[in-house]
Parts: C-alpha cells; structure tokens; sequence
C-alpha cells in the first residue's frame, strides 16, 4: 500500500489500538470504528503476561506467545514515549502454587515455593516459578495506546455501529453504519467477543469476573505481594500502586452482563485459600468481561474471503500478550503483503466446513 491509503479498523480495543498504531507509523490515514470501546475485554483483563503459567502447549501458539512476550519491553517503550504515558509493565515473575504434587526438575517443593513467597495457604504443597513473565496494567495501557495513537493523528468514529459489511467481487465494497455508509481501501476486524456479529466467523463471548482488593495504605511501602500467582483454580495480580486484581470465573453465557453472587463467592473464596491476607483488605471493586473464545481457543488471523478486509481476533485468554505481535504481523501483512509464517495456523479457513 502506498503511503495515505486510508484504512478502517473495526474495533477500539487493545488489538485495533496497536494494529492502528504500527499502521499510522507504516504511513497509513487509519480511523478506528467503534460501537462501544469501554466494552473491550482489555478493559477487563488482568493484564498478564504467561505463556508458561497458562501451560500453551508447544506448537504454533506457544511459538506466538513467546514472540509476542519477547517483543513487550521495546513495545512498551514505544507506545510509551509516543504517549507520554507508563502503562505499567511489569516482569515481576509468576509463581504457580500447586494443591497437589507434580513431578519434574522445575518442581519447588513446599519449602522452596514458600521460600519464593510467604504467606501461601496452607494446601499448597509446591510449584513452579517463571522467572520471565510477568503482567502489564491492561488499562494503563488501554489509556496509553489512547493517547498514542490520537497523537500520531489516529481517527475515531467512537459510538459509531455497523450494521453490515457490503461485498461484491470478493472485495468489501463499504460499511453500512447507523450513521451512513464508509468506505476505505482496506478493512481490519478486531471486534473479539462481537465478531460473529459481522462476519460469519465462530467467535463466542466466554465471560470473566473479576474484582480487586487495596493493599492498605501503611503497608504500601513493602508490598505483600510482588510477583503474579497463577493458582489452580484462580489467579492474583499484585500492581504497584497496591491495587490486588483477582480472577477469573470461565462462563458460557452468552453477553449476560453483571457480577454474579456465585461468581463473586467462587474468586473470594479461592482467592482466601491460595494467599489467606487477601481477607484483611478493603475489596475494591467488582467487574466483569468478554473473553473472544474460538472452538480451538486460538485466535484468527489474517487473510478473510475478502481480498481488502483481514481479521485479528478471537484471542480468547490471552489478548493482552498477543498484542505486539498481532499488530505487528497484522500491519505487514495488510502494508508490505508479507504473510509471516507465524500466522499460516491461525487462517479462518481451519472452521471452514467446505
Ligand atoms: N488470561 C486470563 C483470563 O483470561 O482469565
């Protein structure tokens, strides 16, 4: 594509926010579109970053994961010094406690893991620890890849609902929105959990709730906790500003929206077991989200049935660490036409029953 050429993302979350950003960078005139960006699921992450925590099998994922977490440092500080804004990454380590023993060189002992860490509950027996991963604030860098992108001259059309995405040829020819039809060269989807809605693609939404608890005031200088623990059955992401992010229950339910009792009860609950001084901090807040589910759980990627429109969506558990290395496979592609072999796993076609 030539320097100017006006590209449309659809979709104002972290994955549209960064897919804009390496284009606007390439040279392209991008808008992004909208229905309700404060929806996004990286507004409701926890923002790790764990590969190895999240045990993705070797194979094409894993090979995107590691990718996309070796390039968060100079990422960071990209969007960062275009923003002016720190989006609190942080390698801070993973420590994984375990209710019931594995085996392997890598296993700590109950001994060793509370070496690692103080204050486990008493059910842990063990665990692993992974030096390189870590987490970044999912909203610091929601605001921070905001501000990017507005001041590289990033469009908006916030608020604006597309009702159909016209083809013809096996081109998309315009966006019929409730606000007129637009029209660009190019078209990207990163709608996540909303996808199915304007393409006949199997993405589902898979709801999480979250809440947070406030380390209080007095004990802010030497934090309780200073590294992620990825338990078995709940996960608890200490920020520096003391804030304690807890998750997350897993649920098909379609886009019901609101915390739940059950929900609410099962992360306390779990959340008390695995690091018991949780239950002496102030709860913070109490919120919830749409994770991009696909019937692999893997995202997609690429190429459509169209020549100008491309997807980068479905990235299920783990959007916020697919980020870099989506937008930046994502924009080549669409720019230089340079399809990486990173992504030849993740084409639509895999659900294509023809
Ligand atoms: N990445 C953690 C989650 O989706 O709950």
């Amino acid at each position: 594509m030539q320097s100017g050429s006006e590209i449309i993302v659809i979709g104002g979350g972290v994955i549209g926010l960064a897919t804009a950003i390496e284009l606007r960078l390439l040279g392209a005139a991008v808008t992004i579109l909208s229905k309700d960006s404060k929806a996004a699921a990286g507004h409701a992450a926890a923002g790790m970053l764990a590969p190895q925590a999240e045990r993705i099998p070797t194979g094409a994922m894993w090979d995107l994961c590691l990718a996309s977490r070796d390039l968060y440092p100079e990422w960071i500080a990209k969007i960062e010094s275009i923003s002016g804004i720190d989006a609190g990454y942080w390698p801070c380590g993973i420590l994984a406690p375990y209710y019931h023993a594995q085996t392997g060189i890598d296993w700590l002992d109950d001994r060793s893991i509370r070496h690692h860490q103080s204050d486990l509950g008493e059910a842990v027996v063990g665990g692993y620890y992974y030096s390189a991963e870590g987490q970044v604030d999912n909203r610091a860098l929601m605001r921070s890849l905001l501000i990017a992108s507005q001041s590289l001259g990033v469009k908006f059309g916030d608020g604006v609902e597309i009702v159909n995405i016209h083809q013809s040829h096996g081109r998309v020819t315009h966006l019929e929105t409730k606000n007129g039809d637009i029209r660009a060269e190019h078209y990207i989807l990163t709608t996540g959990a909303w996808s199915q809605q304007l393409v006949p693609i199997p993405v589902v939404p898979r709801k999480g709730q979250m809440l947070s608890v406030l380390v209080p005031i007095e004990q802010r200088d030497n934090l309780p906790l200073q590294q992620v623990l990825f338990g078995e059955e709940i996960y608890i992401v200490p920020r520096q500003d003391g804030r304690i992010i807890i998750g997350a229950t897993s649920e098909d339910v379609g886009f019901e929206p609101s915390n739940t009792l059950k929900g609410v009860k099962q992360l306390m609950t779990n959340a008390m077991r695995l690091f018991p001084l949780l239950q002496q901090f102030p709860l913070l807040e109490t919120w919830w989200g749409f994770r991009p589910a696909t019937p692999d759980e893997l995202p997609i990627l690429g190429a459509s049935s169209a020549k100008n429109l491309t997807l980068a969506t479905g990235h299920y558990r783990n959007g916020i660490l697919l980020t870099p290395i989506t937008a930046k496979l994502i924009a080549d592609l669409v720019w230089h036409q340079h399809a990486d072999n990173l992504l030849a796993t993740f084409n639509w076609q895999r659900f294509d029953p023809v």
